[in-house]
């Protein structure tokens, strides 16, 4: 599974690093988030999912 935040779209709300802080990551100039590796590690699927589906501005693309 592979994951990316659609910087366009992302708006800082926070709750994908709620569900997974370990995968998302805050931009400290203005707290929107990207992941450090679009692979998700085997296991964390659900929580990758999790988050995409909390991102109230479907800013997180899982595929
Ligand atoms: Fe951005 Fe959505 Fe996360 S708005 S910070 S990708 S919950």
């Amino acid at each position: 599974m592979h994951v990316k935040v659609d910087d366009d779209r992302c708006q800082g709300h926070g709750l994908c690093r709620i569900s997974a802080p370990d995968l998302f990551f805050a931009r400290e100039e203005d707290g929107n988030a990207y992941v450090k590796d679009e692979h998700v590690p085997d296991g964390r699927e659900d929580d990758a999912q999790m988050a995409a589906d909390s991102c109230p501005e479907l800013a997180i693309e899982v595929d």
